[in-house]
């Protein structure tokens, strides 16, 4: 009974105040202003229609003033209502209960590099929050002022989508106890920096806020159907392009776009052939580039050509130097990589007894920025020890196009000017560890030395259960493929690429701050083949332990 006599009391007192309001303001002007055309005020927060022309006022989150519409139907709720401030000139009595002002309208508008984002019936960018869970808003106060929330009349306001958005708008209640509208459960927002329509200048601030985009919250598919992307690899000497990079990439994409094309080509190590088929790639329509070079410099020839046509590119395991063009770089560790086989090395000699062993050192490709980062790593692990006369370096060499010929050539020369003398080989892959062993076999050497490879080849594998060959490094190659494949698929579908794609990590070219996706490499002696390679499925047990290995794999028990 109190609270009705209150209610009646309220509602008397806000008509006088209004009927003083619409006095004083010569009639019913801004009823006109509250178009009754649903989209278009609909669209409008409420905090937004009391100051139209300015963005400044859409900012201001609803719980700081709040509206006459918000008064009018929670009455009983907050203490601001019966302040003469809320029946302020635009509380009309159509602002009171305006149908448009309980509407809102999503819809999609274009956006060049973003695709199809969802906006406003005005067009302003619709925002959420990576903070939020679903049904739950975490901003407000001085968060609410720059991301003001899109709000509405109360949990009945009439909601409704543009042709084409498939996804679902609700209403939650804020704990300021305003209403705000849900896109898929997720709260929307407003970003106070967006002047006007088109604008999206709050897209991945802080990592936290990100349009809503077509596929992220499921609204039309994007417009892809047949498009093109490149998988452009560099060679087929060393396995792992053809048995491990290729068909996981492939496989990934084709499970994200089952009508995409992918443009693939391998260079076989030739630089001049790579460059003309990363241009024929571009030329035949690739919309992403996922380009591991074979000269990394030049490569960026090509990174600058796919820009200028608004193609994006992505360096696959080697980066691309010297451009300002390279959107992605997803590698290893590679310095990393250096240091474990170094170490490695090292530790087995020691083991060994050798007291100032006498090393070969068998590098990549000098085109390969990998092969130098290989290289730096490894020194860091020899040079302090050469230093200390702990160890000679006793050959050097850079192996061009990373040729397990040219490694076996290499070793050989190495062989005949030590007399055979070599405690160690620094190999920087397994096909340069295959030239070496090679060229010390047939130098009739009764004990291979200890030698160190990379990749987990599977004939490096068997060489290590075999004793011919010491370590490689496991590199995870689906995990650099999918996610690869993954942020093509971003790329090319204008999806917002996810922060946790890359954590903030970036790797400098030369040119620009790459943003890197870096995973971690593995040494692997005969002692963790189980753990890492097996477990993994890189290899299974069947295939490693095929009849002429057989006794080798049931000493480390890989049966
Ligand atoms: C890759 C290695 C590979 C070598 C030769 C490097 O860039 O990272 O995994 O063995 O190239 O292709």
């Amino acid at each position: 009974m109190l609270k009705l006599h209150k209610a009646v009391i309220l509602t008397i007192s806000l008509m006088v105040i209004l009927l003083l309001a619409i006095t004083a303001c010569g009639g019913a002007q801004p009823a006109a202003k509250i178009t009754p055309a649903p989209t278009k005020a609909a669209a409008t927060p409420a905090a937004a229609q009391a100051t139209p022309t300015t963005v400044k006022a859409a900012a201001t989150p609803v719980a700081a003033k709040p509206t006459a519409t918000q008064v009018a139907t929670k009455p009983t709720t907050t203490t601001t209502e019966t302040k003469p401030t809320v029946a302020a000139p635009k509380a009309t009595p159509a602002a009171l209960k305006p149908a448009a002002a309980e509407e809102f309208m999503a819809q999609m508008a274009k956006d060049k590099t973003l695709g199809d984002i969802l906006t406003d019936a005005k067009g302003m960018t619709l925002y959420t929050f990576k903070n939020d869970k679903p049904n739950e808003s975490t901003c407000d106060a001085a968060c609410a002022k720059t991301w003001p929330p899109v709000v509405v009349a109360d949990e009945k306001a009439k909601l409704t989508t543009a042709a084409g958005i498939t996804g679902k708008l609700g209403v939650i209640e804020r704990k300021d106890h305003s209403y705000q509208v849900t896109y898929n459960e997720m709260p929307l927002y407003r970003y106070a920096e967006d002047t006007k329509p088109g604008e999206a200048k709050g897209e991945n601030l802080n990592g936290l806020w990100h349009v809503v985009s077509s596929s992220a919250m499921g609204l039309t598919e994007p417009t892809m159907a047949g498009g093109k992307i490149a998988l452009l690899l560099p060679e087929s000497k060393t396995a792992r392009y053809e048995t491990a990079d290729r068909p996981y990439f492939e496989a990934k994409f084709k499970e994200l776009c089952a009508d995409c094309e992918i443009i693939y080509n391998n260079a076989n190590q030739d630089a001049n052939t790579k460059l003309s088929q990363d241009e024929a790639a571009l030329t035949n329509g690739a919309k992403v580039l996922v380009l591991d070079p074979v000269d990394s410099a030049a490569a960026a020839v090509i990174a600058n050509k796919a820009k200028a046509q608004g193609v994006p590119v992505i360096a696959y395991d080697r980066l691309i130097l010297n451009s300002p063009s390279v959107n992605y770089y997803i590698s290893f560790d590679n310095k990393k990589v250096g240091e474990l086989q170094a170490q490695s090395l090292m530790d087995e000699l020691n083991k060994l007894g050798k007291k100032n062993p006498q090393i070969v050192m068998i590098n990549g490709s000098p085109t390969d920025n990998n092969a130098k980062l290989f290289k730096e790593g490894a020194l860091s692990v020899f040079d302090p020890l050469v230093k200390a006369k702990k160890l000679t370096l006793a050959k050097e060499y850079d192996t061009p196009d990373w040729s397990p010929d040219q490694a076996q050539n290499e070793m050989q020369q190495a062989l005949t000017a030590l007399g055979n003398k070599v405690d160690g080989v620094y190999a920087a892959n397994d096909g340069t560890a295959s030239g070496a062993i090679a060229a010390m076999k047939a130098a009739g050497l009764k004990t291979l030395p200890p030698v160190t490879g990379q990749d987990a080849e599977l004939a490096a594998v068997q060489r290590i259960l075999e004793g011919e060959q010491y370590m490689t490094v496991y590199k995870a190659i689906k995990p650099e493929a999918e996610a690869a494949a993954q942020l093509a698929y971003d790329l090319f579908s204008k999806t917002t690429v996810p922060a946790t794609m890359t954590e903030g990590k970036t790797v400098n070219n030369g040119k620009m701050d790459v943003p890197s996706v870096l995973l971690a490499p593995v040494a692997v002696t005969k002692s963790n083949i189980k753990d890492t390679i097996v477990k993994d499925k890189f290899w299974t047990v069947e295939q490693i332990c095929t009849t002429e290995y057989a006794s080798a794999c049931k000493v480390v028990k890989l049966e």
